[in-house]
């Protein structure tokens, strides 16, 4: 909600004079964006600046509610209008217009069921300290979903994935590299694009799969990272974006599973928020908390700090463990670390 309080407002709110009403409507500016974004408007906006007469014609809306729409797109900061003609902002052809390198709207569906369905539990999750449904068990029998989620995790990657390649230390003589739960595949991607002789392995649940990148050196394998045969004597191990989705024995497991697939003196890397070292701010600060309750109440893990996932990485035996935050990878900072040669 690109929205900024001018003095009178942040005063009234800081006495606290007026309520917290923002927090209530929060929500309805989601379902702003998502009819926005789903009728067409943002995409029509991007061709040409248009009067809300105009855009209810050419997208067959409804005229009044269409000009209701605009005003609140408006004062959400979504819209400018100058002489009856609205226009985007930065911010909304940036971020959810279609075919913006930044878009957020293969994400849409996703964040939508988030809001509807998912965050209804936090409640009982709360209280039991596990969400009701699990995320993932979920997304097997809920194709559009699905579909919505690994499109939203492959655009995030899409951006990030060459930044974090360059970041990632594969030895020149590396062979063979385990991407777990590694989904589109991307990550790997921007690695064997830098290693002409490096082969990919993918592990993930098989409703990941089914969007993944396709590369003659990268094999994709339907199957559990808990459960099922990860194969050994891998060179590097990615872990990007997993581990906030496990409990601590969940991600001790893992690691451990890792690496007993590793040889020795083998890399693997956590790519994750790490919680402790992002952007100065109390309003960073807020997103970070609320994208912790995020995964306890969807998935069951949390945020955790680079010193947490340290721990987990020495009691499955990791050492030499460097922290990388790559300038082009915003949302996921990484923690190198080696298993020992003997
Ligand atoms: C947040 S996504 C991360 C995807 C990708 N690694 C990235 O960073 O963009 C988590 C991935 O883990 C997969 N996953 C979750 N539980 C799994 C399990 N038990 N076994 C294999 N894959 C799993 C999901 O299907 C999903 O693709």
């Amino acid at each position: 909600m690109p929205l900024f309080y001018n003095a009178l407002e942040a005063a009234a709110h800081r006495l606290s004079i007026v309520p917290p009403m923002f927090d209530y409507f929060g929500a309805m500016g989601l379902h702003a964006i998502v009819a926005a974004a789903r009728t067409g408007l943002f995409d029509a906006l991007r061709e040409r600046p248009s009067t809300g007469a105009e855009l209810a014609t050419a997208l067959t809306l409804d005229p009044h509610a269409t000009g209701v729409l605009l005003h609140a797109l408006t004062g959400l900061g979504y819209l400018r209008v100058r002489n009856g003609r609205y226009r985007l902002t930065r911010t909304s052809r940036r971020w959810l217009t279609t075919g913006s390198p930044a878009s957020l709207l293969p994400g849409l569906t996703f964040w939508e069921r988030t809001a509807t369905t998912i965050w209804p539990g936090l409640e009982k999750a709360i209280r039991d300290g596990a969400p009701a449904t699990p995320f993932y068990a979920s997304l097997q029998n809920d194709p559009e979903l699905s579909r919505s989620f690994h499109a939203w995790t492959a655009a995030m990657a899409a951006r990030q994935a060459p930044a974090t390649a360059r970041a990632i230390p594969v030895p020149r003589a590396a062979r063979r590299l385990l991407d777990v739960g590694g989904g589109h595949g991307l990550f790997s991607l921007a690695l064997l694009r830098r290693r002409p002789r490096l082969h990919a392995t993918v592990i993930d649940l098989p409703d990941a799969l089914a969007s993944a990148a396709a590369h003659p050196r990268l094999t994709s394998r339907a199957g559990s990272f808990l459960e099922d045969d990860l194969g050994g004597g891998y060179d590097v191990v990615l872990l990007f974006n997993i581990v906030h989705g496990l409990s601590d024995e969940e991600a001790g497991l893992l690691l451990r599973r890792v690496a007993a697939a590793l040889r020795p003196g083998g890399v693997v890397v956590v790519g994750d928020q790490f919680g402790d070292s992002l952007m100065p701010g109390r309003a960073s600060r807020t997103l970070l908390h609320l994208l912790d309750l995020n995964y306890l109440v969807a998935v069951g893990g949390r945020v955790r700090g680079l010193d947490e996932v340290s721990v987990l990485l020495r009691a499955a035996g990791f050492g030499r463990i460097r922290h990388r935050r790559p300038l082009g990878s915003p949302t996921t900072e990484l923690a190198i670390a080696h298993k020992p040669h003997h």
